[in-house]
């Protein structure tokens, strides 16, 4: 089934310059970039995105770092791509992700680990329209499919 995700790369992966490099994994994997852009998360959008984890101990923490300098936005739509974009990504814990991941290829640290996957239909659904206007989102379709690689 073609699903939309919401993908964010976070502080770090911007500021480490590893856009193009994360970028061509999902497109290498066929999947399809339908919106993007650079944003600043400020606290409000920062704690409505991660609200989930509001009572964890680690969310004052992750709410300073996701807010400390830009981040990479982006929604991607492909077949299954929900879940296809978390295995692209890999574990939470970035020393236990699998070699091969973005995680497991770029990052050492939980507090650190480079990008936001949405891990549902819905937080995919909530996601997108937390961060993106519907006149930022171009559904266009290409010929391909995504079988090419
Ligand atoms: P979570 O939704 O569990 O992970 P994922 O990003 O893989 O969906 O947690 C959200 C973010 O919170 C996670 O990417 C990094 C941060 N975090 C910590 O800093 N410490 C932790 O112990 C956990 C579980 C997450
Ligand atoms: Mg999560």
């Amino acid at each position: 089934m073609i699903e939309k995700s919401f993908v964010m790369m976070k502080p770090d992966a911007v500021s480490r310059r590893l856009i193009g490099k994360i970028m061509s994994r999902f497109e290498e994997k066929g999947l399809q970039l339908i919106a993007v852009k650079l944003l600043q998360v400020d606290e409000e959008l920062a704690s409505q995105h991660y609200g989930e984890h509001k009572d964890k101990p680690f969310f004052s923490g992750l709410v300073d770092y996701i807010t400390s300098s830009p981040s990479l936005a982006m929604v991607i739509k492909g077949d299954d791509c929900i879940s296809v974009i978390r295995k692209i990504v890999g574990a939470t814990n970035p020393k236990e992700a699998d070699l091969g991941t973005i995680r497991g290829d770029f990052a050492m640290d939980t507090g650190r680990n480079i990008i936001h996957a949405s891990d549902s239909p819905s937080s995919a659904e909530r996601e997108i329209n937390l961060f993106f206007n519907s006149n930022e989102i171009f559904d266009y379709e290409i010929s391909d499919q995504g079988w090419i690689y």
